[in-house]
């Protein structure tokens, strides 16, 4: 396989600056090595290009008079990003896209199924499914699941292609911090959602055994979003919106062989890693150690 890395470096989705930085520091942590060691070709496409936060303005109603801050920005940055993993799938190379907040995910999905039916995989302490309605916060980042399902506002945006996924095709695992209206829906709609309880009880290799076959299920493969506030905050510090009890080092290994094993990925992202809120970088490193286990690393 052969991977393309495309930089993403937003921080429009959120409220604590920092994670623009995030692709320079899971690439300063060693991504190409890593993958390299991992029996991976790897070309670097850079990062696209991102106005400052401060040079623009944030406030900006939708139509239906909802809250989504820089919303134009993100669908400034979205297309153009649709546009560079379509034309990596197109070149034969697996998109690895590297955040920046999670609100790119919308522009990662909508390229990544803008020629497939596809699937996603979701490992995020959140659901991501807020509306510029029912946000409770305005922030981009806890939308884009609703964007790429196309639920309520959402439906038929063009640049998030919505809708880029269904529902039957949709897994969130390792929920712990989910607002009132995202359970509501959750609750009534076909998402397989899989909280940290369940995994307690399960055990996350069972879950994700699932998740994948969900993701999978009548697809032409699959996109996997990682949030790395999925992990437990003791191992990942680095993040915007960290939720204690996350998964732990040697799950979040074993669930990314297991989709290294299930051979369905399409394409791939790594999203909200902060340094400035990191120690040592160790957040960016182990999602760099990660991505190799995603893409085939093995111990033996
Ligand atoms: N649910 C909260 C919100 O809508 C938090 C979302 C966090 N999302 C993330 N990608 N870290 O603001
Ligand atoms: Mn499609
Ligand atoms: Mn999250
Ligand atoms: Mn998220």
């Amino acid at each position: 396989r052969s991977v393309r890395l495309i930089g993403a470096p937003t921080d429009y989705g959120q409220d604590r600056r920092g994670v623009d930085m995030g692709p320079s520091a899971i690439r300063y942590g060693g991504l190409s090595d890593g993958l390299a060691n991992a029996g991976v070709d790897t070309q670097d496409a850079g990062d696209l290009l991102v106005p400052r936060a401060e040079e623009r303005d944030p406030e900006y109603r939708t139509p239906s008079e909802g809250k989504a801050r820089f919303l134009r920005e993100t669908e400034d940055v979205c297309g153009r990003l649709s546009n560079e993993v379509q034309q990596s799938l197109a070149d034969g190379h697996t998109p690895l896209v590297l955040g920046g907040d999670h609100s790119i995910a919308i522009g990662s999905v909508a390229g990544a199924a803008a020629e497939a039916d596809i699937g996603a995989i979701w490992f995020d302490a959140h659901a991501d499914l807020n509306t510029p309605t029912t946000t409770p916060s305005g922030n981009v980042h806890g939308m884009p699941l609703a964007a790429l399902l196309g639920v309520d506002e959402w439906a038929g945006v063009d640049w998030a292609n919505a809708p880029s996924l269904s529902r039957e095709n949709v897994a969130i695992v390792g929920l712990r911090s989910v607002d009132d209206d995202e359970r509501e829906l959750l609750r009534e709609s076909e998402i397989s959602a899989y909280t940290m309880s369940e995994i307690d009880r399960r055990g996350l290799a069972n879950v994700v055994e699932e998740a994948l076959a969900v993701a999978g299920n009548g697809a032409e493969g699959y996109h996997v979003s990682l949030d790395l506030d999925w992990l437990d905050p003791t191992i990942a510090p680095g993040v915007g919106t960290p939720v204690r009890g996350g998964v732990n080092y040697r799950e979040a290994h074993h669930a990314m062989e297991q989709v290294a094993e299930d051979g369905g990925l399409r394409s791939m992202e790594m999203v909200e890693v902060n340094p400035t809120l990191d120690q040592h970088n160790e957040t960016a490193e182990l999602a760099v150690e990660l991505a190799a286990s995603a893409f085939g690393k093995r111990i033996l």
